[in-house]
């Protein structure tokens, strides 16, 4: 069944809805499933190794094997800020972002309900996901995304696989808004995370973490939050997987924003309860340039239920860490996902983060996700002759 999380009103699984109809409020999914933790022995590393706990029907599927992603120590970065770091790493999922995790959840509802149209607003990588997995399914994807404000990888993904992309003259909460009274006329099924089938798919990462460190909790999860879909959908996976007694302790929940779209932030700063929408966002971390955050109250309480806190990061901040993480550990991630280490370096500078905790940081996407960034990050490469005395001189210059 799905649950509002403010009334608690109860609604079948097989409904098409996105909130609840008494109060307006978000739903989500309750999966309590009766299962030890041993049947996950010797199965598939992929998310769906902890297929009991998604609520869909087996036997109808839709995956690209999501899931699964590496968890690498970051010995380097980690013994500099005095604690025990873990990064992991979403950008190896099918399309390079943790978006496919949802995306399979969401769009094997959407066969088991047998809609023939899907579509979502997105930043970029939502469309993306959306997109291959519309394509693997057979349906109809309609994508809106806001104009001049998406990464070059992202699109040709969502063109590539097949989406009508839409490009609209607003920002995403404008797009987000247009495309959900589409979805409430009834002529398409909605895939953004205020579906709660998304978050279902996304509370896998929570999952893996917790498998990945021998079923312990780490004392911290990092994230960039931009929907706040994320940050809700793990937070409900190790909440799921402690309820079921398969660990001991709770993470705390950490959220990071960029300083230009920082409604979550700013709540926390203040001990509220509800954000105030930011009206113009802005970030260079595109994909979390959002102002109002459908899933804002799902993270609030996962926040301050699990005793985390809320951050902001400057582009520059957020473009630096993205070096510190390429450069010294070898990990690739875009900007939004940079901005997780970009918040640990703060929190650790202010004494927020102890030394010696164990934290987990969420790189949420893949470096080649916006090229043009990397680029622009960069020095041009130096064009020579092609011999090797030209060769030789550049190298030793
Ligand atoms: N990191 C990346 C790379 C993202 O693409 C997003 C969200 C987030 C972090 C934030 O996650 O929204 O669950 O808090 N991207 C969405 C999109 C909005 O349309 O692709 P969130």
């Amino acid at each position: 069944m799905m649950k509002c999380i403010t009334c608690g009103e109860e609604y079948d699984l097989g409904e098409i809805i996105y909130t609840c109809s008494k109060c307006g409020s978000t739903l989500e999914v309750i999966c309590r499933p009766d299962v030890s933790r041993d049947i996950f022995e010797c199965r598939k590393s992929t998310m769906w190794k902890y297929k009991e706990f998604m609520p869909v029907n087996e036997s109808k599927i839709v995956s690209l094997e999501e899931g699964g992603t590496p968890f690498c120590k970051c010995q380097k970065i980690g013994d500099k800020l005095g604690i025990d770091l873990y990064v992991k790493v979403e950008g190896s999922n099918p399309t390079g972002s943790f978006k496919d995790r949802g995306m399979s959840v969401g769009i094997t509802k959407a066969v088991e309900l047998g809609v023939d149209t899907v579509g979502c607003a997105s930043t970029g990588n939502t469309s993306a996901s959306l997109a291959a997995y519309a394509a693997r399914a057979g349906k109809r994807c309609i994508v809106l995304l806001p104009s001049g404000k998406v990464a070059l990888g992202k699109l040709a993904q969502a063109m590539f696989h097949g989406a009508e992309v839409i490009s609209i003259k607003g920002n995403f909460d404008e797009a987000l808004e247009t495309v959900t009274s589409l979805a409430l006329e009834g002529q398409l099924y909605l895939l953004n995370s205020i579906n709660p089938f998304r978050l279902e798919g996304q509370k896998s990462i929570g999952f893996e973490v917790v498998d990945d460190l021998g079923w312990k909790s780490p004392d911290r999860i990092i994230l960039p939050v931009g929907n706040a879909g994320n940050i809700s959908a793990i937070w409900k996976g190790v909440s799921e997987f402690h309820e079921a007694g398969f660990i001991d302790d709770l993470p705390m929940m950490t959220g990071i924003q960029a300083e230009g779209a920082a409604p979550i932030a700013n709540a926390v700063r203040k001990g509220k309860n509800s954000i105030e929408p930011v009206n113009n966002p802005e970030t260079i971390a595109t994909a979390i340039r959002i102002g109002a955050p459908v899933s804002a109250q799902k993270a609030l309480r996962a926040i301050y239920d699990s005793n985390g806190i809320a951050e902001t990061v400057t582009d520059d901040e957020i473009l630096n860490a993205q070096k510190l993480l390429a450069r010294t550990e070898g990990i690739g991630v875009e900007p939004a996902s940079a901005a997780s280490i970009a918040g640990l370096l703060k929190l650790v500078e202010n004494g927020e983060v102890d030394k010696g905790e164990q934290v987990v940081c969420i790189v949420t996407g893949h470096l080649l996700k916006d090229p043009n960034t990397a680029i622009n990050a960069c020095t041009k490469p130096v064009e020579i002759d092609a011999n090797v005395k030209a060769l030789s001189k550049i190298i030793n210059s």
